[in-house]
């Protein structure tokens, strides 16, 4: 298994390009199982989460060709015995670790085809790698009416149910039925417009329910959707592939039922996550640096923390400006809510920084109950951290030590590579494939702005 590691004490400088959002490319390509036609992605991430995810969609029927260097689509899904997958080999290309791994930044094309479904079986072996591929049961009941899905799995952040995917569905007309670990999905006379309002704004629940909506007879109006970018990027491409929707980006989402969906071009937009993560990263190490392509818009709640925190945040043509020159860190209490509030999957990243500001800070953590398993390796590098409940207190330490530490779940991850940004001496981190799940070369661009930081293989 691959470690990452650092020496930490370098300020960074230069550029670091922002990748397409993990979070809405995959149900981005989720929703190409809602036509017939082709869908074809623009600005995707290289990532192991989206070949897992094309892997799987594979195995339902979906044809994925990438465009290459010349212009031309070249096949990733080949058929064997009549059955359509995606190799381990074309899978690592998806990822970013084929043979053509160099680093070169912008984002990949590919098309999706799904001129017929020939599985609606989501298998455990994938489904149970990454939760978001348990939102192929909305649009696999959407257009065949039946829908075999294993329960998901993903970081090991708390329980993480899906009764209120469940229940949007069942409110759809569903039938729903537990067996074996899967949840078996029927609606033979297809779905039917209703209201759904959810209890908490779910992302999955709200991608999940959406997408079975759009081909359901009649009206459908969730109430209380989540209303994270990424839910209004896959709407967005929803009504390019011809579905009715009103509402965008607000908590209540209106969808009108068409007969059919046809094919259509959409970007990923920029991933606000990693471009608040390297934003930290940089408040953490220090310097002076631009990420290419991010989008203020997409993440004011962290940028007004880090701006709090004594950070310079400025709006330049290429995207945002970070830096901190040798000024002290101030410490700000953040508390995680859905969007637009500060996001949970920043929490980690931004108690990093918090570890070495100069006096207490508190994260509040509210929308995950097991959200602080980073706290315990934090310490290993001389952190400060007392945990009360859903409460986390960081108290500022003159300087942090690199030690051996391990990944825990994606965001903790990235943690650990920011507070060893500005840790004294070494910090390896082992079990990055956490990392690799979510992060586009992660360490090319930490070391293209001069950190020292490689890659042990093994
Ligand atoms: C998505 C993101 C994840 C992010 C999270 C919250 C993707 C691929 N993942 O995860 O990175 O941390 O949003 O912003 O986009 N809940 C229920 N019942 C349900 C569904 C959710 O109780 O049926 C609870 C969860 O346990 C959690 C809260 O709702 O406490 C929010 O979860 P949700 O928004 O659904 O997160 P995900 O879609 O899993």
């Amino acid at each position: 298994m691959d470690r990452i590691r650092l020496t930490g004490g370098t300020a960074l400088h230069g550029e670091i390009p922002i990748s397409g959002a993990k979070n809405a490319a995959l149900p981005l390509m989720i929703a190409s199982l809602l036509t017939d036609e082709p869908l074809v992605l623009t600005n995707l991430p290289r990532l192991t989460d989206i070949a897992t995810l094309a892997r799987l969609l594979a195995q339902l029927g979906v044809e994925i060709d990438v465009l290459n260097g010349n212009d031309e689509w070249e096949p990733l899904t080949t058929r064997t015995e009549g059955r359509l997958s995606l190799g381990v080999e074309q899978a690592k290309r998806l990822a970013g670790f084929g043979p053509d791994a160099k680093y070169r930044p912008g984002g990949r094309t590919i098309r999706l085809t799904a001129r017929t479904i020939e599985s609606t079986h989501a298998d455990y072996e994938l489904v149970s790698k990454m939760r978001a591929s348990f939102w192929v049961l909305g649009p696999l009941l959407g257009r065949c009416g039946e829908a075999d899905v294993s329960l998901p799995g993903g970081c090991a952040i708390g329980t993480r149910p899906v009764d209120l995917h469940l229940q949007g569905l069942e409110k759809l007309g569903a039938t729903i039925e537990l067996d074996k670990g899967y949840v078996i999905a029927r609606a033979k006379d297809g779905l039917r417009g209703a209201e759904v309002r959810f209890s908490m704004p779910s992302v999955g629940a709200t991608h999940n329910v959406l997408m079975a909506a759009v081909l359901a007879k009649g009206e459908t109006i969730i109430e209380n959707a989540a209303r994270e970018p990424e839910i209004t990027n896959l709407a967005e491409c929803l009504v390019a592939m011809g579905a009715k929707i009103d509402g965008l980006g607000s908590s209540t989402l209106r969808i009108t039922g068409v007969d059919k969906l046809h094919g259509a071009q959409v970007a990923v937009i920029c991933d606000r996550i990693e471009a608040g993560t390297y934003a930290m990263a940089v408040a953490m190490a220090g310097g002076d640096v631009t990420l290419t392509g991010a989008d203020r818009s997409l993440f004011e709640a962290p940028l007004q923390a880090l701006s709090a925190a004594g950070i310079t945040i400025e709006d330049v043509d290429a995207g945002l400006r970070v830096a901190r020159n040798g000024t002290p860190v101030t410490p700000v209490d953040i508390v995680t809510q859905p969007y637009p509030a500060f996001p949970t999957d920043l929490q980690a990243q931004f108690m990093a920084l918090m570890t070495m500001a100069d006096g207490n800070a508190q994260m509040t953590e509210t929308i995950f109950e097991n959200r602080f398993m980073h706290v315990q390796e934090l310490a290993r590098l001389g952190a400060l951290v007392s945990l009360h409940g859903d409460r986390a207190i960081v108290s500022g330490v003159k300087a942090l030590r690199g030690a051996p530490v391990m990944a825990t779940d994606l965001r903790a991850s990235v943690s650990l590579v920011i507070a060893g940004l500005a840790a004294e001496g070494e910090t390896v981190i082992s079990r990055v494939y956490h990392l690799d799940r979510g992060f586009e070369r992660l360490e090319d661009k930490l070391s293209n702005c001069g950190a020292d930081i490689s890659r042990l293989a093994g």
